[in-house]
């Protein structure tokens, strides 16, 4: 091949700076990409280029033009040049460069695009804040780590659509300007031009949508999706955030997980055949204190609340006989020993959950010291007194707090003890979910999953009671996928009977007129034939999240938003012009 000169406009470049390794020496080559570093060695110019699949180190001895364009560069430029590869003089290898063994000969050199001085370099060890990373993060996105989490997540998707293609899944786009979909968020919502006081509101998901595809014979649809959730975001989630949405006609329960199953077995490169295991909503609860729990450590909670009634420790004495919750947990010697300061650093991890601190003591051969251990009488020595190590306790008169807390300590000290390996994946199928969940302060029910999810078919008659106390113990056909601790996909069987979608927004303290001008439509549509069916939908970027082993979700996003929802980059939200709101007949209170 012949090389064109440099300003031709034909071609830009002829291989890419990553590429080159000591078999393409002799080879003339064109590159185009980003200046990376200069160094001037006393006249000898040495540069670094660098493009999306790597840096290739330039010299210039074989210079034909001025190399007073050297001096002109500025880092973050972009140039082209051309010249020949040469295998580097033994000594002057650099081995942590996949392209170390090489470097190439410059001859000409042009400059596409002069950069202005940047507000800070993409590469190396970035010194910036993130708040400057994100309004710049055109110049963010330049560094590897992040254009290498846009390949993994264009990968991910390439690999889950064809499971889905592969199981003769259809993908459908469904409508972005919609009407409320309750996932238990508040909707954002867009103002119509054309019919002034009325909106549009963002999906929560396409949960409605897809239930009409399979009242329309979709049979088995899929969609990667944007959601849009306007709630209190926090480092595992965004207003504004992707699903691979599904679901399946004449399907079941087992049949997710199966479908769950294969999904996750392409993604996580795991052997074939790989099955998720089963974990009841309650097991999980009980074992650790929650509905999402990382197993890839042990350190069960044990509920001990009976062993304390009537003990002398009178918070416990009182939690314990007044139906709330003591959880305890036991760390050995062997997997780490606790100092006095650090067990009261304990306190700080259980406080956000509610928790007023954590109880304790240690048992060595035999002998209880510190904490509570004047409390802890022969009869419970039995039970403690297993192994040399230390035992802390969160009690609570409200259950939920107990198991939180317990939950946030196992979790601090699995992290303290070193158990948790980051290159582990533990997956489970959390299901049995309740069908709903009892509000004290609103004193109503609102739906675990969403309002579209049907009641085990045990539990069809208590459903039908319409009594709210019975209503409280009914387990719902709704399942989770927990992954290292992070909910990574949620779903359920369906309710596709009208009189029960009725029942349950009745449940749900819907008045019959308001679930008529939500959701008449789709309670209109089951009507006319509606086969069963079961979905899902994985959360796309917590999936991403897993497979690149970051626990920052704007790792994963092109263009993501702050935790208050803000885009740094381009000042949005901003202020509508007078014009639009004009328009849209609409006057903000100010
Ligand atoms: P759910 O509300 O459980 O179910 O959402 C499914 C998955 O989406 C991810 N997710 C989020 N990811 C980032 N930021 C957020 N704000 C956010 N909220 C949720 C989670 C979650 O498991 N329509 C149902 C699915 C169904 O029933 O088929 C739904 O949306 O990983």
């Amino acid at each position: 091949m012949t090389i064109p000169h440099i300003g031709s406009n034909h071609l830009f470049k002829t291989k890419n700076c990553g590429q080159l390794r000591a078999d393409h020496a002799g080879e003339e080559v064109l590159l185009s990409g980003w200046v990376n570093k200069v160094r001037d060695l006393g006249g000898v110019y040495f540069l670094t280029l660098r493009d999306k699949t790597g840096i290739i180190q330039l010299g210039f001895e074989s210079f034909k033009a001025d190399l007073g364009i050297l001096k002109e560069l500025s880092l973050e430029s972009v140039i082209q040049v051309k010249g020949k590869v040469a295998a580097r003089p033994e000594g002057a290898t650099n081995k942590d460069m996949p392209t170390g063994e090489v470097e190439v000969h410059v001859e000409d050199l042009k400059i596409l695009s002069r950069a202005h001085e940047v507000p800070f370099l993409p590469h190396g060890k970035i010194e910036a804040g993130e708040d400057l990373r994100l309004k710049y993060r055109y110049l963010d996105l330049r560094s590897d780590k992040l254009q290498s989490m846009l390949s993994l997540r264009s990968e991910m998707a390439k690999r889950a659509r064809m499971v889905l293609y592969n199981e003769d899944f259809t993908e459908v786009e469904t409508p972005i300007l919609y009407k409320t979909t309750p996932e238990g968020a508040r909707d954002y919502i867009v103002p119509s031009r054309v019919h002034p006081g009325r909106v549009y509101a963002l999906p929560q998901s396409p949960q409605t949508l897809k239930q009409l595809l399979m009242i329309a014979g979709t049979d088995r649809y899929f969609q990667i999706c944007k959601c849009f959730r306007d709630e209190d975001l926090r480092a595992d989630r965004q207003p504004e955030f992707s699903q691979i949405d599904i679901e399946v006609s004449f399907s079941t329960a087992e049949y997710m997980r199966g479908l769950a199953s294969r999904m996750i077995e392409k993604i996580f490169d795991l052997p074939a055949g790989f099955d998720i295991p089963i974990m009841s909503y309650s097991d999980a609860m009980r074992d650790y204190g929650s509905d999402k729990p990382d197993v890839r450590f042990d350190l069960k909670h044990q509920d001990v609340t009976e062993k304390f009634k009537g003990c002398g420790f009178k918070t416990f004495a009182d939690i314990a006989s007044s139906d709330g919750l003591i959880k305890a947990m036991f760390i050995s010697d062997k997997d780490g020993e606790f100092a006095r300061k650090k067990i009261d650093g304990f306190t700080e991890i259980v406080k956000p959950y509610g928790g007023k601190g954590v109880a304790w003591f240690k048992v060595k051969s035999g002998e209880f010291t510190g904490g509570i251990s004047k409390f802890i009488t022969d009869d419970l020595k039995d039970h403690f007194n297993k192994a040399d190590g230390l035992w802390v306790f969160c009690a609570d008169p409200k259950k939920s707090v107990a198991h939180a807390c317990a939950n946030a300590l196992r979790l601090h000290l699995g992290r303290e003890c070193n158990l948790i390996d980051p290159n582990d994946y533990k997956f489970l199928w959390i299901n049995d979910w309740p069908l709903f969940e009892y509000d004290d302060e609103a004193g109503r029910l609102f739906a675990a999953h969403h309002p579209f999810t049907s009641p085990k078919l045990e539990d069809f008659d208590k459903f039908k009671s319409g009594d709210v106390e019975i209503a409280k113990t009914i387990k719902a056909e709704a399942y989770d996928v927990v992954c290292n601790g992070y909910e990574l996909a949620g779903g359920s069987v369906r309710i596709y009977d009208t009189d029960l979608q009725a029942q349950m927004f009745k449940y749900l303290d819907f008045s019959e007129e308001e679930a008529q001008r939500l959701f008449g439509f789709f309670i209109e549509a089951l009507k006319y034939g509606t086969p069963p069916h079961a979905g899902m939908a994985f959360g796309f970027d917590r999936l991403i999240m897993l497979v690149g082993k970051t626990d920052n979700i704007r790792d994963v996003i092109a263009f993501p938003k702050t935790t208050s929802a803000t885009d740094l980059m381009s000042s949005s939200p901003s202020k509508a012009q007078a014009v639009q709101l004009e328009e849209l007949k609409m006057n903000f209170k100010s």
